[in-house]
């Protein structure tokens, strides 16, 4: 009778309790969704192995933080924007500056300080492509919008495919299948264009040329707009924010394998739980959970997780992720390598790259310090702070090629984001019964908002597959629906 009482009581306590694993962005926000949908005597575990923020990560350059990982945040990404609300955070403007594109013998288009010289430096050598462009990113940003009607309503969507289709239909989810150089050659914008504008953009954001898929060359394009921002103090504030706000309990640990476990109550039904097994400190724990969300990339390389005796069981992902390495120097840049203007006429502060450039860096800008309000501006002693995005390390002799003295460099190589090439095939966000994926989402597109996004998701369909709510899943038509609703 006792053992029955008490036997009751362990399954009840263990079927309240939730994992997730990873506290980047999209694990820190889904134990925050979590907690909303599932009320507060829920238990939620969110397993670390390094550190919380993940690729949110700041770098220190004699006292001072930089980002050194996720950076910038679109004025429209409304998730991020709640957060920093919430956790009464405080936001920086991030864009800023003067822009210039180099293509290896000189600088190809240059920024200035007066907006009508730029629209016309623009439309002289693109005709109207950049307000076309500007067009066409408005327009998928539009409907991409429609994300958060759906989800403030409570509804969920079992696939990344199945999202996108919600959001803009077939011509949505065709961009998966397009590369962006055929969809904007299509659209008739010139190679020139392309070449000298569009390449630059990608290489920046996301290391890799025009062969990316359409939907994250959009994705990318629409940081070229104005009003991007950046959290006051580092973006990784927010995860530590969102897993205080959660009240979920951090393990610091590396989980190893995830098993699927049959419970038998004397009285009930077996009961399918999830053992998660985990290292810390050098030993090997486990615990029971009924429901395990997975909120870092599944591959060898990266999380290295092992599913065991799932029936059937959970499909691989050998997903490549790009390995792109960011480098922070101090020092005085050595401008005649881009230009053959004197010093002190040099003026820009950011210098994209084109494909062909043939230089060892994709990127190179002033950065701020992540506790600074100023834009940057070009210092008077010469001496700024560089940011350098490249595929490879940087060697010294590269450093000393590119500033003409340096006081001091800090690296971070990243597997920073997939590695596209369309046609894109997302992985499940169902890998089991009860066992969900967030970072699939990022066959779509790479951003801490995307990460977000697929946290609430999860944490939705986590909770109505729970309850049995199945009109609130993929539900066709929502856009139409919700017009009409207030
Ligand atoms: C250099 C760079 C620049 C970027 N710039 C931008 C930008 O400007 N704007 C933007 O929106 N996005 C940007 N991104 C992308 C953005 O940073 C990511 O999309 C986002 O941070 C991903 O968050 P996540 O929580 O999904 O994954 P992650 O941040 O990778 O979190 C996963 C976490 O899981 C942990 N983990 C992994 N395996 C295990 C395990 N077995 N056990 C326990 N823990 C584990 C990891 O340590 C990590 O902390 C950039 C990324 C990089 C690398
Ligand atoms: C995308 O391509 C896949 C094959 O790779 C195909 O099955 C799918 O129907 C295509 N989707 C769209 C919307 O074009
Ligand atoms: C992945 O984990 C297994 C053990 O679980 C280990 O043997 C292997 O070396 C790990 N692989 C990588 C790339 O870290
Ligand atoms: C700066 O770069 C130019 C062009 O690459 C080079 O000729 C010059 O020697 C460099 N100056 C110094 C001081 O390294």
């Amino acid at each position: 009778m006792w053992s029955n009482v008490l036997m009751y009581f362990i399954l009840h306590f263990i079927s309240y309790m939730k994992a997730i694993i990873g506290a980047g962005i999209g694990g820190t926000s889904a134990a925050y969704y979590l907690r909303q949908k599932f009320g507060k005597d829920v238990k939620i575990d969110l397993f670390e192995r390094e550190e919380v923020g993940g690729r949110l990560a700041t770098m220190a350059v004699q006292g001072q933080d930089y980002e050194a990982g996720g950076s910038v945040i679109h004025p429209l990404n409304l998730h991020m924007k709640r957060f920093v609300k919430d956790l009464g955070l405080s936001t920086v403007e991030a864009s800023g500056g003067l822009l210039g594109v180099y293509n290896g013998e000189t600088l190809v288009f240059e920024e200035s300080n007066w907006f009508i010289i730029n629209m016309i430096k623009l439309v002289w050598r693109y005709g109207f492509q950049s307000l076309r462009m500007h067009m066409w990113v408005e327009d998928v940003l539009d409907k991409f919008m429609r994300i958060y009607r759906y989800q403030s309503h409570d509804y969920a969507f079992s696939s990344v495919e199945k999202l996108l289709h919600s959001l803009g239909g077939n011509d949505f989810l065709g961009m998966l299948n397009r590369t962006l150089l055929e969809t904007l050659q299509k659209a008739g914008f010139s190679e020139k264009f392309l070449n000298e504008m569009i390449s630059p953009v990608m290489r920046v954001n996301y290391g890799q040329s025009t062969d990316i898929n359409a939907f994250v060359g959009a994705v990318s394009l629409s940081s070229a707009e104005s009003g991007l921002w950046a959290v006051e103090g580092g973006n990784k504030l927010v995860c530590s924010g969102l897993l205080q706000a959660s009240k979920s309990n951090l393990i610091p640990g590396s989980v190893m394998y995830i098993e699927e476990k049959t419970r038998t109550k004397r009285t009930g039904n077996p009961t399918k739980m999830y053992e998660v097994v985990y290292q810390a400190a050098s030993e090997t724990h486990s615990d029971f959970y009924d429901i395990v969300l997975v909120a870092t990339p599944l591959n060898r390389k990266m999380s290295n997780i092992t599913f065991l005796n799932f029936d059937p069981p959970v499909e691989e992902f050998h997903q490549y992720y790009q390995h792109i390495v960011t480098t922070l120097v101090k020092g005085e840049l050595n401008t005649s390598i881009f230009s053959t203007r004197p010093i002190n006429k040099f003026g820009l502060t950011t210098v994209l790259t084109t494909d062909s450039s043939d230089l060892f860096i994709n990127s190179i800008g002033i950065v701020a310090p992540v506790r600074g309000k100023d834009n940057p501006v070009p210092s008077t002693d010469g001496t700024n702070v560089w940011k350098i995005f490249s595929q490879e390390t940087l060697t010294k002799a590269q450093i000393l090629k590119l500033f003409l003295s340096y006081d001091y460099a800090v690296k971070k190589a990243w597997l920073a984001y997939p590695h596209y090439k369309p046609p894109e095939k997302c992985p499940s966000i169902i890998l089991h019964d009860r066992l969900y994926y967030l970072n699939g989402i990022e066959c779509a597109a790479s951003a801490m908002e995307m990460s977000a996004i697929a946290a609430h998701n999860a944490a939705l369909l986590a909770y109505h597959r729970w309850n049995g709510h199945t009109d609130m899943i993929d539900q066709d038509g929502l856009y139409e629906k919700l017009k009409t609703e207030l």
